[in-house]
């Protein structure tokens, strides 16, 4: 039941009208600590776990001079992120079957295939 009511939460959070981001509990922290360098569309169109978000946090940290962040406030994002932006399978297609693929021109000779299309 509390479940529920939190997913339900997170679902109908509306969108705040300057960076799109969900309002829920805590966006003001992404807000303010997540759009100085690039733009929001960055964070809502990516998704990922906690630990996902985190590697991502890390990386910024060490490559593009974000930030450290105080162990609360990192949860909080954390949190925020996970649960408003969280890991979805169905954002990509399948990969094609490699059968299913043309002959690909470019592969070295031990991988080209000798059949030609369409004489299976
Ligand atoms: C100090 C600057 C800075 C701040 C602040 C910052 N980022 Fe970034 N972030 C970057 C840079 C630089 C990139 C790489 C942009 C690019 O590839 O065009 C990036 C990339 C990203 C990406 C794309 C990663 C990928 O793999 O494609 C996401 C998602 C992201 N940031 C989320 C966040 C979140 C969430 C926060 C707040 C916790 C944040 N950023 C704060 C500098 C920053």
């Amino acid at each position: 039941m509390v479940a529920w009511a939190f997913v339900a939460v997170a679902e109908d959070a509306e969108l705040d009208a300057y960076t799109g981001l969900k309002m829920s509990d805590n966006w003001e922290l992404v807000r303010n600590n997540c759009i100085a360098c690039h733009s929001p569309k960055l964070i809502t169109q990516q998704r990922g776990s906690a630990g996902q978000w985190l590697n991502m946090i890390r990386w910024m940290q060490a490559k593009q001079n974000l930030w450290q962040f105080d162990p609360d406030t990192e949860q909080k994002i954390i949190n925020y992120l996970a649960t408003n932006y969280p890991p979805q399978d169905d954002r990509r297609r399948a990969a094609i079957p490699l059968e299913l693929m043309p002959p690909n021109p470019y592969a070295p000779p031990s991988q080209q295939q000798s059949q030609q299309p369409g004489t299976q």
